[in-house]
């Protein structure tokens, strides 16, 4: 296969200090990414800065030093509504990641159901876009609907639209799958929710590391992601909602900083985004968030996609000529995921093994238990790739994996 950089991998890679490290006696492979992207100096850097320089609280003092951090957290939000294309930053809001996020708009979607209505997902969610829409349903009574998924690990647009009716408020529905890669046709699932009267939460955890979503193009009401999958640090996210919707939502958590005037007898809100940022917020975080994005941005994210499908289209032609190796999420629109087992092994055992050998992967259910149950099987062994590994770390993947064989067969 002729491969066709889009990016100077070797200059990237000097950025990020860790990719430097032994882990066992051997250099690291990271290819955990769908866990957590490493971070690279420029973010590093950013956090040092923040507490050496300017550690103050935000939006509550006169003093230079609050001044200088309120505004780096600011601009911080600006950095991202330009990325991201958000017509107006006060729709951006700052929680602590994106279950956080979904969490926030689950609990005010209280006020809105009943008995009588349904909310649909998606059976390839992560369990933070199952779970806290289960506690909705409980609490509200309305019915939790499924978009079944196909054997390839795309998901059943027919069943999709045979569910969808007008009983339907609100459907959640991953961008990217942390399990497969899988692509989902957000497009599609959004415009035909809306005709049918339905909201659309799209959780971007897996997705914004790989491509760049332009919200207002999308028209989708709530979008969430998390800063560490893309280089940030974690502890931090974003929620995105049309102004509509977070104006209508009642508050998450009360607190300092989210009112407008607090008497015993009664307390107003405050306007958006504060409203929802009860608490001192993870100031760093926010501020390292936008450092995230400057890097991507930097970098492009067209540019990654595109050398990210490089690395893709040979992982998973290496991969498939081992001999017993079954790869999950074999649809054609998917990202740099690839979860397989080698046939009667354990995924736990050859994760183990690739340990020993420097190697990092995710093994078990990835937070995703009915996509295993789906396909009947305890777990996978998934390896995710970014825009700083090498073909060079797929050829020692696909070494360390014939190892393992040849040991636990
Ligand atoms: N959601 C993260 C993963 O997929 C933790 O591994």
């Amino acid at each position: 296969m002729k491969i066709k950089m889009a990016l100077n991998v070797t200059q990237i890679r000097e950025d990020f200090p860790i990719l430097k490290r032994q882990v066992n006696g051997k250099p690291l492979v990271y290819l955990d990414n769908a866990a957590t992207s490493q971070k690279p100096k420029q973010v590093i850097d950013c956090i040092v800065d923040y507490y050496s320089r300017y550690n103050a609280n935000i939006h509550r003092g006169v003093h230079t030093l609050s001044q200088e951090a309120t505004d780096a957290y600011e601009s911080a939000r600006k950095k991202i509504q330009k990325h991201f294309n958000i017509e107006k930053s006060h729709e951006i809001i700052f929680t602590s990641g994106a279950t956080q996020s979904i969490n926030l708009v689950a609990n005010g979607f209280s006020s809105f159901l009943n008995g009588s209505d349904e909310v649909m997902v998606s059976a390839m969610e992560h369990h933070s876009n199952i779970v806290p829409w289960q506690m909705l349903c409980e609490r509200t009574g309305a019915i939790l609907k499924v978009i079944p998924m196909k054997e390839d690990g795309t998901l059943d647009m027919k069943a999709f639209d045979e569910k969808l009716s007008e009983k339907t408020k609100l459907v959640f529905v991953n961008h990217i799958s942390n399990a497969l890669g899988t692509i989902n046709p957000i497009e599609e699932i959004i415009d035909k929710a809306h005709n049918s009267g339905a909201a659309v939460l799209v959780d971007g955890a897996q997705a914004c590391s790989h491509l760049k979503p332009d919200l207002q193009a999308l028209d989708v009401d709530f979008y969430v992601t998390s800063a560490h999958k893309l280089c940030g640090p974690t502890g931090v996210g974003m929620l995105y909602g049309k102004e509509e919707w977070l104006e209508k939502l009642p508050p998450y958590q009360g607190g300092g900083e989210m009112i407008a005037e607090v008497t015993f007898e009664k307390t107003t809100y405050a306007d958006l985004p504060h409203k929802f940022e009860a608490g001192t917020p993870n100031i760093v975080g926010g501020i390292a968030f936008g450092a995230a994005i400057d890097y991507l941005d930097n970098i492009g994210l067209d540019n990654i996609a595109e050398y990210e499908a490089e690395l893709l289209e040979y992982a998973t032609t290496e991969l498939l000529k081992i001999d017993g190796l079954k790869i999950y999420g074999t649809g054609s629109d998917k990202t740099s995921v690839i979860s397989f087992n080698l046939e009667g092994i354990h995924p736990y055992d050859v994760g183990t093994i690739l340990d020993k050998l420097g190697i990092a992967v995710r093994t078990g259910h990835h937070c995703a238990q009915p996509i295993m149950d789906f396909y009947k099987i305890p777990g996978t062994v998934r390896a995710s790739f970014a825009f700083y590994n090498t073909m060079e770390e797929i050829d020692l993947l696909v070494e360390g994996i014939k190892k393992a064989q040849v040991m636990l067969s």
